[in-house]
């Protein structure tokens, strides 16, 4: 049962039976880069759909990785054995992250990179089937890595977006899996719109006829507890940088997928999971840092979940801090929709009311392209994005494509009130 409580001010919805304390300064002063100031107007960061800040014992913890631990894998001495114990310590984390096993974890280059690893290991089995699906609401590294499989005699179909409702046509998509589906891909939120699928259902329909099924959870990584068990999904890849750490991607493999998958690798690399799809060497420091960012979230449950009793396991840690972020996400996120609906010529676009969302909100100003509004947005200290954000099927399907697509507002834990009204006076002052 869900409650809005209201503390120091600040709308939050809890359980009912728990009490959270959510204080923003408190995760305000763990971030140096919210220091910058651009003219004399402190930074102000919307962007974190395309990245978020980085706490300081996220950078700590990549420095003292790089002092201490630094060498390569497997070696017989100390620093290498403090590398591998690093690594092996955020593969734990992750997955606690995820809901997952550490060896069901992978790291690599970044998301795109790895999809298209996964596209191409699991498109070297074609058998009988030889259809894959796609998303039009999906983010151009979960369409193009599917869509380069076509030159091995794939059939790709799109399940639809709706422009109208801003969310994926779910009728379509049913529609389109069949018997000859060998893979079901699409994201878990909409990094254009802010629009959360309801990914369970996807993937329970997806196995129904036998489909492997590919979650992308880049968007959704920093706005909600995952649990890729109670998913069902087969594989599933989101990027640190989303949520508080450094540009790395991160890869879960359910354990018998995984097993069987045919990954491109090299002969001398080992051929067990979670190594086999881990080319070369990887980014060490990076690895810390995701690591230590999961410690972070984790840090935010003690506090404002359980204070004064905090659980001692990591997992039940982390999913109460994603939900104390979004708690206090949320209603911000609302207000920044009920008042720029409110300014004339504001279009904005998004799910319906009571479609699950995450806190990014997108909008347009009539006969203003994106970019002069983000550019003058930036000249404020008020950091949005602006275009198609690789989003780019979804934002032709809104007709936006030939003015600019849109500009993005996406709320991080960090970001405040003030720094909301701020934006919306800016918003007002361009728009009339
Ligand atoms: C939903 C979504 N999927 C995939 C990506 C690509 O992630 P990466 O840059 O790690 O390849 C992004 C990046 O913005 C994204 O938002």
């Amino acid at each position: 049962m869900l409650d809005i409580i209201n503390l120091s001010g600040i709308k939050l919805i809890g359980k009912r039976d728990k009490i959270m304390q959510y204080d923003v300064e408190y995760i305000r002063r763990q971030f140096p880069a919210l220091g910058v100031k651009v003219n004399g107007f402190p930074a102000a960061y919307f962007d974190g759909p395309g990245g978020t800040q980085v706490p300081q014992r996220v950078i700590d913890s990549m420095v003292d990785y790089l002092v201490n631990c630094n060498a390569n894998a497997g070696g017989a001495f100390l620093t290498s054995c403090k590398s591998d114990k690093t690594i092996n310590e955020a593969r734990a984390a992750l997955a606690d992250f995820l809901g997952a096993e550490p060896d069901e974890i992978a790291f690599g280059h970044n998301t795109t990179t790895m999809m298209f690893q996964l596209a191409l290991a699991l498109g070297r089995e074609q058998g009988s089937r030889n259809e894959i699906l796609i998303t039009e609401i999906d983010h151009e590294a979960n369409r193009g890595p599917w869509l380069a499989l076509e030159e091995r005699g794939f059939i790709i179909r799109e399940a639809r977006f709706d422009p109208d409702t801003c969310t994926l046509d779910m009728a379509d998509f049913k529609s389109k899996l069949n018997d000859k589906t060998l893979v079901a891909t699409f994201n878990y939120a909409s990094n254009g719109v802010g629009t959360v699928s309801d990914v369970k259902e996807m993937v329970r329909l997806s196995h129904k006829v036998g489909a492997i099924t590919v979650i992308d959870a880049v968007h959704f990584a920093l706005h909600g507890p995952i649990d890729v068990k109670e998913l069902d999904t087969d594989f599933l890849l989101c990027s640190a940088y989303k949520f508080f750490g450094p540009h790395i991607g991160v890869f879960y493999g359910r354990r018998e997928q995984f097993e069987k998958l045919p990954a491109y690798r090299l002969r001398v690399q080992y051929d067990k999971i979670p190594y086999k799809i881990e080319t070369g060497t990887l980014n060490h420091e990076g690895i810390a840092g995701a690591g230590e960012a999961v410690e972070f979230i984790a840090d935010i449950g003690s506090r404002f979940y359980f204070p004064g009793n905090p659980p001692a396991d990591r997992r039940s840690r982390v999913v109460a801090g994603m939900k104390a972020m979004e708690s206090y996400e949320q209603p911000l996120a609302q207000k920044m929709i009920d008042e720029l609906t409110s300014i004339e010529r504001v279009n904005i676009y998004g799910p319906p009311k009571d479609h699950p969302r995450t806190s990014t909100v997108s909008f347009t100003i009539d006969g203003i392209s994106a970019d002069k509004v983000a550019t003058a947005l930036g000249e404020k200290g008020l950091f949005v994005w602006d275009g198609h954000f690789y989003a780019a099927c979804l934002v032709e399907k809104l007709g936006l494509d030939s003015i600019g697509g849109l500009v993005r507002v996406g709320l991080s834990p960090y970001n405040t009130e003030g720094e909301i009204d701020r934006l919306l006076a800016e918003v007002k002052k361009i728009a009339t």
